[in-house]
């Protein structure tokens, strides 16, 4: 009988993205996938390392296995993904897991489920690869309007505070003609919107060809409605790139630009490569290039040795640009890092509580001002279901990537829709869908 395997996944979309291929690996080789830990004789946990508190909630995880292990004893308990490339064997110190397999090893996944369930044994590969980037594996996409197409992997900035170098290792691309096939494959079988996904997802390069080589092409397939990006390195905006963004109706309106801090000071530590003069300048930049273009930006707060003076200029960078939106966090050491062996983590967390408490009050009252400015405009909506806490109503994403409601609209799931924006709060857009044809630069 096919041994059953439940794959929980934490983390970013590349996580979601990876898990669609151990899907597809494990069910050509026979696996059959469940929907709970209870039916399963294999449960895979897919992981995040970005911060302790993805650490903190796996290992919660764990925990709460252990009354399945004692029942069965020939249960498999797998760590895939960044912490597993992290940690490696220290994850066998917790008595539930007995199978640990890196980002870039899932190909040899059915083979050591095998090992371990046969003769209980803990087995792990945790290698990185410079290679390795599954062109050749269609994802088990779950059903949706969006597909995620991961046409990099790897990061080789080396930001100092980050671990994604060393979970993912080396920058490396797909062949610019597999993303293409694989785009017009999605389309005729009825996505709507395609995300090209990288860890450093700008710095593709196939020879010659460049991400905005990529994205226009992939744009530029017949029937393809939407086209999203994510995430970028504000290093990698060439000119060309944002007129491939500015010069497609259908590659979305909306630039993630993760800011980190702005005092140059700080930026330097970080390895961030840009000042805070050189990150204003592209943010206006693409602007002008890109009217109506949604920012949203990452900002750690509490980066080893941040003074109040420091802070304060992320402050100003913050209310200078006014970001649609902003994801907030505190900074956290990594092991293995750059930060994590030369500065010790001297900021107290009462004082980055205060921190993020401040920047992320700040953020809220401009997402409010920015999304209440957008009050009966009509934007262009795709559709993705119902609203879960609103009974009789939709919900779909804006150009922009922001969340809009509106009453049943007698349109399913998929379509795109103008709808004129009633009322607004930080978070979410309210209003109805309009019979006005879609405007093509909305
Ligand atoms: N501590 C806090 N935040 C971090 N990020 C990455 N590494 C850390 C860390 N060690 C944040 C960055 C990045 C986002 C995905 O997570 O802001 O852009
Ligand atoms: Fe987390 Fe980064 Fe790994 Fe994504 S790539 S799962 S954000 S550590």
């Amino acid at each position: 009988m096919a041994m059953k395997v439940f794959l929980e996944t934490f983390g970013c979309q590349m996580n979601a993205s990876d898990s669609e291929l151990i899907r597809t690996i494990l069910q050509r080789d026979g696996f059959d996938l469940c929907g709970s830990v209870q039916e399963a004789d294999v449960f895979l946990v897919n992981t995040c390392a970005i911060r302790e508190n993805a650490h903190r909630k796996i290992f919660g995880l764990l925990d709460r296995l252990r009354p399945h292990r004692k029942q069965k004893p020939d249960f498999v308990v797998g760590v895939l993904g960044c912490m597993a490339q992290n940690l490696k064997e220290e994850l066998f110190d917790h008595p539930v897991v007995n199978l640990v397999i890196g980002p870039d090893n899932y190909r040899s996944l059915p083979r050591y489920i095998a090992r371990a369930a046969r003769s209980g044994s803990r087995e792990m590969e945790a290698t990185l690869s410079e290679y390795e980037t599954y062109s050749d594996i269609a994802p088990a996409r779950v059903e949706g309007v969006n597909a995620w197409i991961a046409v990099m992997r790897g990061c080789d900035n080396f930001c100092s505070f980050c671990v994604v170098p060393y979970t993912r290792g080396r920058e490396r691309s797909r062949p610019l003609a597999g993303v293409l096939e694989e785009a017009r494959a999605l389309v005729a079988q009825g996505y709507r919107q395609v995300t090209l996904l990288g860890q450093n997802v700008n710095s593709y390069r196939d020879g010659a060809a460049e991400f905005a080589d990529l994205i226009a092409q992939v744009a530029d397939l017949p029937g393809m409605e939407r086209v999203r990006f994510t995430s970028p390195h504000p290093k990698d905006f060439p000119p060309p790139l944002l007129e491939a963004i500015a010069g497609h109706p259908n590659i979305c309106k909306h630039v993630h630009l993760p800011l980190q801090s702005g005092s140059d000071r700080i930026l330097d530590r970080m390895n961030r490569t840009y000042t805070e003069k050189e990150f204003l300048d592209l943010s206006e930049q693409i602007r002008r290039m890109i009217p109506d273009v949604a920012l949203t930006t990452d900002v750690i707060v509490g980066f080893p040795t941040e003074t109040e003076e420091d802070f304060g200029q992320t402050v100003r960078v913050i209310r200078r640009v006014r970001f649609d939106n902003a994801f907030m966090f505190k900074y956290s050491p990594r092991q293995g890092t750059i930060a994590s062996r030369k500065y010790p983590d001297d900021v107290p967390p009462g004082i980055k509580t205060d921190r993020i408490v401040l920047l992320q009050k700040l953020q809220r009252q401009i997402s409010q001002e920015k999304n209440r400015a957008r009050t009966g405009q009509i934007v262009t909506v795709l559709i993705e279901g119902p609203a879960d806490r609103t009974p009789g109503h939709q919900m779909g994403k804006s150009d922009g990537n922001g969340t809009v409601i509106f009453p049943e609209s007698g349109h399913s799931r998929g379509t795109l829709v103008p709808v004129k924006i009633l009322e607004a709060t930080a978070n979410t857009l309210y209003g109805m869908t309009v019979p006005e044809p879609v405007p093509q630069d909305a």
